[in-house]
């Protein structure tokens, strides 16, 4: 049987460190001839090629591209990190479908949907809840309100329907440098140091949300080990029962706020370390650059979820809160080393905020 994994949106800081992380730290299980990394532009290709794996520059809205090259490549696992469109989505769950049809042997779809789907503001209806509850229940009963919603239910019924196995890992605030080969930032962190050094001090939430936060070498070790048990076989909670919360730990915006603001005086870059607060959602979105919906999504705090499932199959984050703020630094250096994320998701957050 096949054992070819595609990664989608390589070229991407989730998907780019997914690609590094499997080639690196999986005990010999993955061979680099295994590992294919579907990229959208030439300059990523090339820069992507560097780790010496297949690489496809592959638009994923095309779906005849999409499927000829999962079936071309004898692709058996995809991860997909590259876009939460149902348009974009489901045809590689269908071509996952196609290729077992043909082939045989199972077929595995890794989705990456996101925290928002389970916030109170966008909606969601319980509160606080339990990843061993039924989450896809709950999120099938009021999947029209809210796209991630409805795509991560889109995915996990048509995998059903194609006999596919699928996976939906949430990934929480992710923060740290990437460590693919293209895009090495994230979205959030980025643009509240960037934001601080152009208005030369930190802004807090005066709310003091609580958020949940992650690590990306420890999001990344995550889908690592959703693919070592696949790979050995061994069977673990999927499709309505796979949600896959990637929460190490959480932190209150407030104290990031302030170790942020004492590593930017200490490197010179504001000259107050004093902090001070946001008016408003508007003006907060208006320094950071980003339309208000997001920041709305800052400004409260986020769902209390307790996550089993990445710990019943053997996760153990390597990152803390304690860790995180003492390294608050590492946030400030990948900024003033690769100034902005390349990233069309962060291109688009910072169009539509210009109206
Ligand atoms: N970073 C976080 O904190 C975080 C937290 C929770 C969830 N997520 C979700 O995780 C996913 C990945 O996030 P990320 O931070 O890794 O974003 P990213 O750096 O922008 O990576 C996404 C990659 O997918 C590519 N892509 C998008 N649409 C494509 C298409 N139609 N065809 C081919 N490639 C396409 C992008 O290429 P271009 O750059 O050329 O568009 C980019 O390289 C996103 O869905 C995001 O919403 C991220």
């Amino acid at each position: 049987m096949s054992s070819n994994i595609l990664i989608t949106g390589a070229g991407g800081y989730i998907g780019g460190s997914i690609a590094a992380h499997l080639l690196a730290k999986t005990n010999g299980l993955i061979q680099k001839d295994q590992v294919i990394a579907a990229v959208r532009s030439k300059e990523q290709a090339d820069a992507v090629s560097k780790l010496g794996i297949r690489v496809l520059q592959l638009d994923l809205s095309n779906e005849k591209d999409v499927t000829e090259s999962v079936l071309h490549h004898n692709i058996s696992i995809v991860i997909h990190t590259a876009s939460v469109d149902p348009s974009i989505v489901l045809p590689l769950v269908n071509a996952l479908g196609k290729q077992k049809q043909v082939n045989g042997g199972e077929t595995h779809f890794i989705y990456t949907s996101g925290l928002s789907a389970f916030y109170e503001k966008t909606g969601w209806p319980v509160g606080s809840f339990k990843d061993t509850d039924p989450v896809f229940d709950t999120e099938k009963r009021i999947a029209d309100s809210f796209l991630l919603r409805k795509t991560d239910v889109a995915v996990i019924e048509h995998a059903e329907a194609q006999g596919v196995t699928s996976f939906i890992v949430v990934p929480s605030l992710v923060y740290g440098k990437g460590s693919g080969e293209w895009n090495k930032l994230s979205v959030v962190l980025p643009l509240y140091v960037k934001a601080s050094i152009s208005a030369k001090a930190v802004y807090k939430f005066p709310e003091n949300p609580r958020v949940s936060g992650v690590h990306i070498s420890d999001l990344t070790a995550l889908y690592g080990l959703i693919v070592e048990h696949i790979l050995r076989g061994e069977t673990v909670p999927s499709g309505r029962e796979g949600y896959y919360f990637a929460l190490a730990h959480d932190m209150f915006l407030g104290e990031v706020g302030d170790h942020l603001a004492r590593a930017l005086c200490d490197r010179g870059l504001i000259s107050d370390s004093k902090t001070h607060n946001y008016s408003d959602p508007e003006a907060a979105a208006e320094s950071l650059g980003v339309p208000a919906p997001f920041v709305q999504m800052l400004w409260d705090s986020g769902p209390d979820i307790i996550a089993e499932l990445p710990h019943s199959i053997g996760w153990k984050p390597e990152w803390n809160k304690e860790r995180f703020l003492q390294d608050v630094d590492d946030e400030v250096q990948a900024v003033v080393d690769l100034g902005k994320a390349k990233s069309s998701l962060v291109d688009s957050l910072l169009k539509s905020a210009m109206g």
